[in-house]
C-alpha cells in the first residue's frame, strides 16, 4: 500500500470575508451552558425558542401532503397550489406586473440564488450598513466585494438617501432593501421607498425587497411592498414562512418578481437555471403555504400582541439605563440599542455572556457607522426571562463602567 502524506486541506480564500456573529456567539454561549449556567437567550430570532407556536392548520396541511405520497421532488419551483397562493397574496399586498414565483428552501436560498443569478466578477450590490449578515456571507461566497449603504440612526433608522446617492458606481445592479429591518426593527416609509424606486429607474438597478417580517408590524401602520409603489420597476420580493408564519426549521421561502417583462426576463432566465440545478425546495411543506396563506390568521393578533408588550418593556428598560439609548422599533422582533462604552460592543457582549449568561448580538457583527457601537435585542423571550436579562446587563454596566 503506498504511503499517502496529506497535507492540511485549505478551505477557499474568499470564506475568510464569511461571517456569521449570531451563530459564531452561540457557540460562546454553548460552552457557558456546558459549564452549567442558565443562558438568558437574547441572541437568536427563532419565535419557536420561545411561547410560540406553529399554526396547527399548518402542521395538518404538511402531515396531510406527506399522507397523500407528496414525499418526491417537486417541480424546481414549487406546486402549483403553493405559486397560486403566493401570487395571490402578492396581488393582495398591491403587486402588479408579477412576472414568475418560485420557491425555495428558506429566504436564505432565495438570497443565495438572486444574488448568485446576478452578479458577474466586478460587479457591486448595494447593501445596508447595519445588514443581516447572510447578504454579506453571499457576497462573500461567490466573491463579491461589499458596498454598503447606511441605514439612518437619527432618522429612525431609515436608509440613508444621500448615502445610497453617493455609493452607485457604474458596476452597481442592484439594492437590497429589508423591510422591516433586522436588526433595527425599523419599516420604510412610502417616500422613502419611492425615492429609492426612482433611483433605481435612474440607474437600471434590481430591488431585492427582504420583506420576510411584513405581517410582524407591531402598531397600526400596514406595511407598504416596495414593488406595490413601483409596478414598471424590476424587483424581487423575498417572504417566507419563517417570521410571520412560525415555522422557521421547515426551510419555506419564495421570491416574486415583479416589473417590465422585457427588462426581467432574461434576469429570470438565471434564476430559474439554478432553481433547477439545486431541484426542489422541500416538498411537503410547500403544502403549508397555501394553508397559511389563505387560512385563518389568528396566531398573528396573539404574536403582535406578544411583540408589544416585550417591545415596550424592552424600551422602558432602555429609557430607565444609562449608557443606552434606542430607536422604538416597529416591526419584526429586533431593538437596536446604541451604548456608550469605553471598549468594544463585541468584548460587551462577550463579557456579558461570561459574566451575566445573557447572550446579545453585537453592534460590529452587522456593521455600523465608524464611532457608533450597538447591540441587538431580540426581544422574544417572555417578559420575566427579559426582566431578568435587563436586570443583569443592568448590573453588569454598573460593576463594569462605573
Ligand atoms: C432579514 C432576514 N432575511 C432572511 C432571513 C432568513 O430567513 P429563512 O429562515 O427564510 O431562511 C432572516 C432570518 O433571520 C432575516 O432576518
Amino acid at each position: 500500500m503506498p504511503v499517502t502524506q496529506f497535507r492540511g486541506i485549505a478551505p477557499a480564500a474568499r470564506l475568510e470575508n464569511v461571517r456569521y456573529a449570531i451563530r459564531d456567539l452561540a457557540c460562546i454561549a454553548d460552552e457557558v451552558a456546558r459549564q452549567g449556567h442558565k443562558i438568558l437567550p437574547l441572541h437568536i430570532g427563532d419565535p419557536l425558542n420561545f411561547d410560540f407556536q406553529t399554526p396547527a392548520h399548518m402542521i395538518e396541511a404538511v402531515h396531510q401532503a406527506m399522507r397523500d405520497g407528496k414525499n418526491g421532488y417537486s417541480p424546481s419551483s414549487g406546486v402549483k397550489e403553493a405559486l397560486d397562493a403566493i401570487r395571490g397574496e402578492a396581488t393582495r399586498k398591491g403587486i402588479a406586473n408579477i412576472q414568475d414565483v418560485f420557491v425555495t428552501s428558506g429566504v436564505s436560498e432565495t438570497v443565495d440564488i438572486c444574488l448568485t443569478a446576478l452578479l458577474n466578477p466586478g460587479d457591486n450590490l448595494l447593501t445596508p450598513c447595519p445588514d443581516y449578515p447572510l447578504y454579506s456571507a453571499v457576497l462573500a461566497k461567490i466573491d463579491i466585494g461589499l458596498n454598503t449603504y447606511y441605514l439612518n440612526e437619527e432618522d429612525a433608522w431609515q436608509p440613508d438617501f444621500d448615502d445610497i446617492k453617493k455609493k452607485i458606481t457604474p458596476r452597481t445592479r442592484g439594492i437590497v432593501l429589508i423591510n422591516p429591518n433586522n436588526p433595527t426593527g425599523s419599516v420604510c416609509t412610502r417616500k422613502m421607498l419611492e425615492q429609492i424606486a426612482e433611483l433605481a429607474r435612474r440607474h437600471n438597478l434590481i430591488i431585492f425587497a427582504d420583506e420576510i417580517y411584513d405581517k410582524l408590524i407591531m402598531d397600526d401602520d400596514a406595511h407598504v411592498a416596495m414593488a406595490a409603489v413601483a409596478p414598471d420597476v424590476p424587483v424581487v420580493t423575498f417572504g417566507g414562512l419563517s417570521k410571520n408564519y412560525l415555522a422557521p426549521g421547515w426551510r419555506i421561502g419564495w421570491g416574486i418578481a415583479s416589473g417590465e417583462l422585457s427588462v426581467i426576463k432574461p434576469y429570470l432566465d438565471g434564476v430559474n437555471k439554478l432553481l433547477r440545478a439545486r431541484l426542489c425546495a422541500n416538498h411537503p411543506e410547500q403544502y403549508a403555504i397555501k394553508a397559511a396563506l389563505e387560512g385563518p390568521q389568528d396566531h398573528l393578533l396573539e404574536v403582535k400582541r406578544k411583540l408589544r408588550s416585550r417591545r415596550d418593556l424592552t424600551m422602558k428598560w432602555c429609557a430607565e439605563t444609562s449608557r443606552v439609548s434606542c430607536v422604538a422599533p416597529r416591526g419584526a422582533f429586533y431593538a437596536y440599542p446604541s451604548i456608550d462604552i469605553p471598549e468594544g460592543d463585541d468584548v460587551f457582549v462577550t463579557e456579558l455572556i461570561r459574566q451575566k449568561y445573557v447572550t446579545l448580538v453585537h453592534g460590529s457583527g452587522f456593521g455600523q457607522r465608524p464611532g457608533t457601537k450597538h447591540f441587538r435585542i431580540v426581544f422574544l423571550p417572555d417578559e420575566k426571562t427579559l426582566t431578568a436579562a435587563y436586570s443583569a446587563i443592568g448590573d453588569f454596566m454598573r460593576e463594569r463602567y462605573r
